[in-house]
């Protein structure tokens, strides 16, 4: 028993003597410097399609300096849409070593040679927002995006009780999230009355092909119910074409990302809903889990999704639908200002 005692006291004096030597003097680093200076050397690549629509530069800034805020270092490469110059920049990741790299694949299909040669590397890759197909990635982290789909199904079935003839423009075909959605919108519609009468996709998320694809139907004498739109920046050219018809306000538009613009257009009337996916939550969530990750640990995730041949652990965050009844409560000081998206509107 005594010796018991005497080990204990001999173990505490260890700590005490342990704890002023690291942190000098006797003063107390706070825990979060402590686990900073824990994770200082951590280097962090991410690969990034383009910063061409709004959300993008919100998702790296956001990552960016939450990663910092831990210690991490994070070098930011721009593929601008180029699959090609997306994977040589993801090797140029590879021969730098990254502990870590993240990816906004601009070709689900295109990444799993350039995937596997970095996990060879040991380096961990995450596919964010969008999955990387046939890959193994170490971790997916997005939003539900059968559930962004879901959405914008159910709503347009809630304005248009039910029946009425619509026209979907999704994103591009390249990206897995669109399956995903437009996935998730074709069940939604279910067994409603509601026809779609023509499906198209903006390639390389081109939104002027919106255009154009509305502008065509309108040509032939058409007007649409209602149009479910791939994203806001599709919606805005959807509408453009619209006003050009003077049908604005008269057709029920669908769309994702609560742009600023959506959002003004939302409570003007010429946009019914948006879907908000919470960008903060996401970027600031996958850079703890990169840090995490960095330190060899395996990511902790409630689902897992299958990427053609491989479940991967899937980190799946929720969306929620924005109309002029929710605006206040969802977007209006938490994502845009409230003089922004009313800007134009006159009380
Ligand atoms: C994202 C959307 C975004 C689109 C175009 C999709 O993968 O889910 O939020 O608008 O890419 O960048």
């Amino acid at each position: 028993m005594k010796n018991k005692v005497k080990c204990r006291v001999a173990l505490a004096m260890i700590l005490i003597v342990t704890s002023v030597s690291l942190f000098g003097c006797g003063q107390v680093t706070p825990e979060s410097d402590v686990e900073t200076q824990v994770n200082e050397g951590i280097r962090i690549g991410l690969s990034m399609d383009s910063f061409l629509i709004e959300r993008w530069q919100r998702d790296r800034d956001l990552f960016v300096s939450k990663a910092q805020e831990l210690g991490a270092e994070v070098n930011v490469q721009n593929a601008n849409g180029e699959v090609n110059k997306q994977i040589s920049q993801i090797e140029y990741f590879i021969e730098k070593e990254m502990d870590v790299i993240v990816i906004v694949a601009i070709d689900g299909n295109m990444l799993s040679e350039v995937v596997g040669k970095a996990k060879k590397a040991g380096i961990k890759v995450i596919a964010y927002d969008r999955l990387i197909l046939n890959a193994d990635v170490d971790l997916y982290i997005s939003f539900d995006n059968e559930k962004v789909g879901t959405l914008m199904g159910e709503y347009l079935r809630e304005a248009l009780g039910d029946e009425g003839k619509i026209i979907c423009i999704n994103g591009s075909p390249t990206d897995n999230n669109v399956t995903m959605v437009f996935g998730g919108f074709k069940e939604a519609l279910g067994d409603s009355d509601i026809v779609i009468e023509r499906t198209g996709y903006a390639d390389n998320w081109l939104a002027e092909i919106g255009f154009d694809f509305t502008s065509d139907y309108l040509a032939e004498g058409n007007v649409p119910d209602g149009i479910m739109c791939g994203n806001d920046d599709i919606a805005t050219q959807v509408v453009k074409a619209l006003s050009e018809n003077r049908l604005a306000g008269q057709v029920y538009v669908t769309g994702q990302d609560a742009d600023l613009v959506a959002c003004q257009r939302i409570v003007e009337g010429t946009q019914y809903m948006t879907v908000y996916k919470p960008i903060e939550l996401l970027a600031q969530r996958t850079a703890e889990m990169a840090v995490t990750m960095a330190k060899d640990r395996e990511p902790e995730t409630e689902s897992t999704i299958n990427d053609g041949t491989y479940d991967v652990p899937f980190e799946k965050l929720d969306p929620v639908a924005v109309t002029e009844e929710n605006m206040d409560e969802v977007i209006i000081g938490k994502y845009h200002q409230k003089s922004d998206v009313y800007l134009n509107v006159h009380e």
